[in-house]
């Protein structure tokens, strides 16, 4: 093990090369004890059961409903996300993952915790959870699917997903991250093949298959629920377009379309069910991605500060998630939709923070920004450098630190990337 100081991060433009381990460490730990001070009690209906979590590795929507439905009572917790070891260029850090260290934290305190670093597309990784599940005599009562991918392969083929617009190319002024500056962006319309790219990638395809698997392989428990996070966001134009009327929001109707043919299917095979999730727009490696949405999210964060709104954090909503499916009174069946999705954005949906946010969104010149929007880009900023474990409070970064920390199967962590 190689003991060094690590006092900034290394970075390929908006990307964070170099987690800091300590860092990830303290905030999941600090993250785990929150969510257990989301539940005064474990829920009776939460208790005995397994989760099954696709995504669940950073410090994003997967781990965080993760948390929530382990401090809620859940006996188990079986995670699979995409990630690889740290690596070294000689004798310097070359790259390491929060994914890695956040996953170390947890399984750390945690022995009925159990992680695939694994491609969730590939069938041999739907296989070896399977194979595993049934070795254990385990079966899944709950299924969050949580991938944010940019690619996926399939029986030799590969579709790269797009952030792109449908229809006419959009030109909007969104905000520079590095600068703070407005800034105008055009976003260019996407062909009919990378709608259908997008769709292969972020759809419900892979969903379906493993959905399918635990049901034919008998590791479904009786009365499973099969839930997919999807955002659909304000009616705000840009972001609209952007996200649900765009190349990514085919996809997401998609996965709309393949939980209603679940649902029926799984109602009949073990009295189960399956529905999207529609989730609030939050800080994580997948929405800083998106153009005009760093600029809504600022907007969202910097409203929040001023008192004219509510932002929830993953944690949050995956607390919100663990006691609206398992409290008592069953308070899910309220909280669906016209199209039986469950919607955890009642928060961002408010109509005084819309027209705040909307308000904001007068200013089109290429400037600096409005205040509010200046104050949430700094929160948004802090945020985004704490999925990667940098300015944690408490932390200290001149103080050695030991970045190839072993995970292995000692940890219950079993790397099917490093070991294909
Ligand atoms: N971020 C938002 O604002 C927001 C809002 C609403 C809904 N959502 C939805 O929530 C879900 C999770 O998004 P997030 O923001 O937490 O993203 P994230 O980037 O933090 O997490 C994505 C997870 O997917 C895993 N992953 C990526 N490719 C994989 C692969 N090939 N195999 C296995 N795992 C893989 C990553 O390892 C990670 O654990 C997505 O469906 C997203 O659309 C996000």
């Amino acid at each position: 093990m190689t003991e060094i100081v690590m006092s900034a991060p290394r970075a390929r433009g908006l990307f964070v090369l170099t987690a800091h381990p300590e860092g990830c460490r303290v905030l999941a730990e600090r993250q785990w004890a929150r969510a257990q001070a989301g539940f005064e009690a474990p829920l009776a209906k939460a208790a005995g059961k397994t989760a099954l979590i696709l995504g669940s590795t950073t410090f994003g929507y997967g781990s965080s409903t993760a948390m929530a439905l382990r401090a809620a009572g859940f006996e188990r917790i079986i995670g699979v996300g995409y990630e690889t070891p740290p690596s070294f260029r000689g004798e310097k850090l070359a790259m390491s993952s929060p994914g890695w260290y956040l996953t170390g934290a947890l399984h750390a305190a945690d022995p009925n915790w159990r992680t695939y670093f694994a491609d969730a597309f590939a069938a041999t990784t739907r296989d070896r959870v399977i194979a595993d599940l049934k070795a254990q005599g385990e079966q899944v009562d709950l299924v969050v699917y949580s991938v944010a991918a940019p690619r996926r392969s399939h029986l030799g083929q590969e579709w790269n997903s797009s952030l792109l617009v449908m229809g006419d190319p959009l030109e909007v002024v969104g905000l520079d991250f590095k600068s703070g500056q407005l800034k105008p962006i055009a976003v260019e319309a996407a062909h009919e093949i990378q709608v259908e790219h997008t769709r292969r990638v972020m759809g419900g395809d892979d969903l379906e298959m493993w959905a399918n698997a635990l049901l034919y392989s008998g590791t479904a428990a009786e009365g499973m629920t099969v839930t997919a996070l999807s955002y659909i966001g304000p009616k705000l134009a840009p972001v609209r377009r952007m996200y649900w009327e765009g190349a990514l929001g085919a996809a997401k109707q998609h996965i709309d379309a393949t939980t209603q043919a679940l649902n029926e299917r799984l109602q009949s095979a073990v009295g189960g069910r399956a529905f999207t999730v529609m989730n609030p727009a939050v800080v994580t490696g997948a929405s800083v991605a998106i153009p005009a949405m760093l600029r809504y999210i600022s907007d969202y964060l910097g409203c929040d500060e001023a008192g004219q709104g509510i932002y929830d954090d993953p944690l949050d909503v995956g607390l919100h998630f663990a006691h609206s499916l398992y409290g008592d009174d069953e308070v899910w069946r309220s909280e669906l939709d016209e199209e039986e999705r469950l919607r955890l954005d009642q928060h961002e949906l408010e109509p005084k923070l819309q027209e705040a946010i909307a308000a904001l969104w007068e200013e089109q010149g290429e400037a600096d920004p409005p205040e509010v929007t200046a104050r949430g880009l700094a929160r948004f900023r802090t945020e985004y450098a704490q999925l990667f474990g940098w300015e944690v409070e408490g932390v200290d970064y001149e103080a050695p630190c030991v970045p190839d920390s072993t995970l292995g199967e000692a940890e219950h962590v079993f790397d099917l990337i490093q070991s294909a």
